[in-house]
């Protein structure tokens, strides 16, 4: 499955066009509780320093001596070469599945690891969409991030906004979001562009969370698990404002992106539950495309 000298996997995809166009809508997955205790004890150890590293192979260009500096970083990505946390973890059978499903074959495993230890109590994060994101229909990457520890609502798990992938997106403090709260084994999948933050925490102790990117080696083509009954004509793509992104991500996603024309307004891929017939617009070879970037003011591109 894994491929050592080009530190990519390959596997069979799990996600369903539902599910594929279910992350282009929500932007994210979330998987709880799915990593082994023991797993999970071993990685808060490793991030405590109580367990001596043991890689698997030193990367070209690197010597023990920098894997034991950046270890004491924030980023200590040399725990992608421990083999108990490659096997377990970067190659969750249910994880590697999604991302060969949204990703393509071959997929570039993680090579920077963000840390994020915290210690609870504390006030919620600002809102924000983190650096460097770009908005638009490509998946080039997929953002992972995974609490080793139970992480309860008490212990300001990751707190993200639905649907806010697709456009810059400002939000008041006091309004909530959806919590990534689970058992610890918890692994989040999300579009690195979705608005989130870390959640307030009223209980005491240790957060840790740990954060890193899977990469496309591959030309994107719907070679994920097709449903017989998945009807892209009548599919749910999201409301206003979000369904035009939506299936324009799904169609890039299938490699049918030069193939994506919009008529606008109540036109597909908009649709409403109280409609008599199918949204008109699907199909077309000539109309708009949406306007990612925002920059005209009727939203759609030409
Ligand atoms: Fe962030």
């Amino acid at each position: 499955m894994r491929d050592d000298a080009k530190w990519t996997f390959d596997c069979e995809p799990t996600l369903t066009d539902t599910q594929v166009l279910e992350f282009c809508r929500e932007g994210y997955l979330l998987l709880r509780g799915v990593v082994p205790e023991e797993i999970n004890r071993r990685t808060c150890d490793y991030l405590e320093g109580k367990l001596p590293s043991n890689p698997s192979f030193i990367p070209a260009g690197m010597a023990v001596a920098d894997l034991e500096r950046i270890r004491g970083t924030h980023e200590p990505s040399g725990i992608f070469l421990e083999d108990w946390f490659l096997e377990h973890v970067l190659l969750h059978p249910q994880l590697t599945g999604a991302m060969r499903s949204l990703l393509g074959r071959n997929v570039g495993l993680p090579v920077l690891a963000s840390h994020h230890a915290i210690e609870c109590p504390q006030p919620a994060q600002a809102w924000h969409q983190d650096a460097d994101h770009v908005f638009g229909p490509e998946l080039n990457f997929v953002e992972v991030f995974y609490f080793p520890q139970d992480t309860p609502a008490e212990l300001g798990p990751t707190e993200l906004v639905a649907g806010t992938h697709i456009a810059s997106t400002q939000r008041q403090s006091d309004q909530g979001g959806v919590l990534c709260d689970g058992p610890a084994g918890t692994l989040g999948i999300h579009h690195q562009s979705i608005l989130h933050r870390r959640g307030e925490s009223t209980a005491a102790g240790m957060r840790h969370m740990m954060k890193y990117n899977y990469w496309r080696t591959v030309p994107p083509a719907r070679d994920w698990i097709a449903e017989p009954d998945f009807d892209l004509r009548t599919a749910d793509y999201g409301g206003h404002n979000l369904a035009r992104y939506a299936a324009h991500m799904f169609y890039w996603l299938s490699g049918r992106a030069d193939q994506f024309r919009i008529i606008g307004g109540q036109g597909w891929p908009w649709s409403s539950a109280n409609q008599i017939g199918p949204s008109y617009g699907f199909g077309r070879k000539t109309g708009f495309l949406p306007d990612w970037r925002k920059i005209s003011q009727d939203g759609y591109a030409t």
